[in-house]
Parts: structure tokens; C-alpha cells; sequence
């Protein structure tokens, strides 16, 4: 069960352009938190920006100890976020986590390559997975609009020799998209079923699954995706952040019958298989 805490800052800093990474001192949260699951923090003491928002956990350390801390890289984007910069080191902040449900990781039988193709900030979400999966075959793929947007590129390499980065203006990396980047390498991965992870705009991952389609019905990959919805409450109470899919959410048969063909991303997501999402 989710809880809602107190935290302290012991670090917010600047990393390049609108990117912020943001440490905060919380055990109970930072020793349960899972790959693709994320936190609600209030941005503001003052009833504006009302709703919490919705982040990624980008690492813990500390493990289970009364030291554990996690950590967030956000992006300024808007009210919340901006708010966010002005938060000092000491300062008390208050959180909800861990919520939703994160990635499933392959069996441990399973030795083939393991694909994470992170979209802008859709990268962090990948982080702790891959370090979850330190000393598998790791394929990663970072993608942004120019090299400002690049993200955790040292973080990864350290953990992958197989890291390729793509920006759609060229300024580092592979001139395009990351899904086109993939495109150039999938052709290697000719067994399978392979494991993929994703997480990125919703265009992007659209993109994804159209690239994906022939390779996926040979059942070549099998792909999860994190989806970046806009979040009311972030834990199942409002219905604001719904996504298509396409098996009935038995569970959860509360209202008309067509709520049953939709699911929370704050509360059965974030994670999804690519192919139970209805993209059009
Ligand atoms: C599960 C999850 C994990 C996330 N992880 C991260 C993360 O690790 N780092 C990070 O920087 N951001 C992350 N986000 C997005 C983050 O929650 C939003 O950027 C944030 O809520 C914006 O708040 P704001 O008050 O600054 O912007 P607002 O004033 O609320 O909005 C400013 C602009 O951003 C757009 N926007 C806001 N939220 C979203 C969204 N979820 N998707 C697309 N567009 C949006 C709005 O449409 C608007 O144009 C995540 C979102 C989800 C759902
Ligand atoms: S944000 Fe309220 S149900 Fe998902």
C-alpha cells in the first residue's frame, strides 16, 4: 500500500537547460519502490498548483536503510515543476508512493538481449530497470529532440556498452527519431521472443508499436510500455487519466458498461503491454 509522507531535500540541482535532479531523503518509500512505478509530490504548500504531480523514480540508494533515499529528474514544463526549482536542501516536501504498477522483469532463464528505448524524459522511468538488470545484455536507446534533451547518457554507460543516442535535429548521435534508430538495428534481433521496455511521448510510442506490429504478431518481442498520462489524483479515485485497451478491466466494472474497456494509467499502468493499448 501507498503511503503519504514527509520527505526531505538534500539535493535539487540543475543538470543542462530545463533538467533538474532532485534527491530526497525518504526510507519508507525509497526501499519499496519498484522499476517503472512513480510518486505523487505536492509542489506547493499554497492551494496552487492543487493536484500532486507525478514522477518517475530515477534511482534509490540506501537501500533499506534508515539512509534510503530516492531521487527524480524532472523537466520544467509548467507551474508545478517551476515551483519545484525553488526547493532548498533541508526543505520538507510531501509525497505519496510507491504507486502503480511497474515493469515485469524477464525470468531469470531468459539470456537473449533486453531492448529499453527511452523517448526525452521518458528515459528516467528505464533507469532503475536497467540497473535492476546490471549484467544482462543491454541494449539502450536514448532519444530527444537535440542533444539539450539527451538524458542520463553517463548513468547508462556505465552499466551497457550498447548505448546509442538519436536526436531528430542530429546534434549528437543518429540524425531522426529513436524509433527510427531502432528501426536500423532491429533487423539483428532475428530469434526471440525478445524483452523490450519503452517509455516516451505518446506519439513516440505509437510510432513504436507501428514499427513493431509485423515483428510482434511473429512474436518477436514481447514490449511494455510506461505511458505518461496527466494525473489527477494518482491512485484510482478520479478516472481522469483512463487509457483504451483492449481486453474489459473486470475489476473494476463500477460504472457503464465501456468503463470496463478502460484502464487507469495512474493504477493498472503506468506499464502496459504495447499491444493491449488501443492507439488510434
Ligand atoms: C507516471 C508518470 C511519470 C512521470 N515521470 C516524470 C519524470 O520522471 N520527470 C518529469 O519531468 N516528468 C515526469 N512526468 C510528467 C510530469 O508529471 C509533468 O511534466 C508535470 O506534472 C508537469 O507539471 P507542471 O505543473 O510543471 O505543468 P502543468 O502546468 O501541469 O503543464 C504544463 C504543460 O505540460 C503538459 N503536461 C503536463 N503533464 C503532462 C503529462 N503527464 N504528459 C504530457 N504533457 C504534460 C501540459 O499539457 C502543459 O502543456 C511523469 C508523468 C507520469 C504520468
Ligand atoms: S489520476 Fe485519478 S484515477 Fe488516475
Amino acid at each position: 500500500m501507498p503511503r503519504q509522507l514527509n520527505g526531505k531535500v538534500l539535493k535539487n540541482k540543475n543538470l543542462q537547460s530545463c533538467y533538474y535532479l532532485l534527491e530526497i531523503y525518504c526510507p519508507w518509500i525509497a526501499s519499496r519502490i519498484k522499476p517503472g512505478q512513480f510518486i505523487m509530490l505536492r509542489t506547493s504548500e499554497h492551494p496552487y498548483p492543487l493536484l500532486r504531480r507525478p514522477f518517475s523514480v530515477f534511482y534509490t540508494r540506501g537501500g533499506s536503510s534508515s539512509e534510503g533515499r530516492l531521487a527524480i529528474l524532472y523537466k520544467v514544463v509548467g507551474k508545478g515543476t517551476q515551483k519545484m526549482t525553488e526547493w532548498k536542501e533541508g526543505q520538507k516536501i510531501n509525497l505519496i508512493g510507491p504507486l502503480g504498477n511497474g515493469f515485469t522483469l524477464p525470468p531469470h532463464s531468459y539470456s537473449s538481449e533486453i531492448i529499453l528505448i527511452g523517448g526525452g524524459i521518458g528515459v528516467v522511468s528505464l533507469y532503475l530497470l536497467a540497473e535492476r538488470l546490471k549484467g544482462r545484455e543491454l541494449y539502450v536507446l536514448i532519444g530527444g529532440k537535440t542533444q539539450e534533451d539527451i538524458l542520463c547518457r553517463n548513468e547508462f554507460k556505465k552499466l551497457t556498452s550498447n548505448l546509442l543516442i538519436a536526436t531528430e535535429d542530429g546534434s549528437t548521435g543518429f540524425r531522426g527519431t529513436v524509433v527510427d534508430l531502432f528501426s536500423t538495428i532491429k533487423g539483428k534481433f532475428n530469434r526471440g521472443p525478445y524483452y523490450l521496455y519503452s517509455c516516451g511521448p505518446m506519439e513516440m510510442l505509437k510510432d513504436l508499436r507501428r514499427n513493431l506490429s509485423f515483428r510482434m504478431a511473429e512474436k518477436k518481442f514481447v514490449a511494455q510500455v510506461s505511458l505518461e498520462a496527466r494525473m489527477g489524483c494518482g491512485f484510482g479515485a478520479c478516472w481522469g487519466c483512463v487509457v483504451k485497451t483492449r481486453t474489459p478491466n473486470l475489476s473494476h466494472r463500477v460504472g457503464p458498461d465501456s468503463v470496463g474497456l478502460y484502464q487507469r494509467v495512474c493504477k493498472e499502468g503506468p506499464v502496459f503491454n504495447l499491444e493491449e493499448i488501443v492507439w488510434d
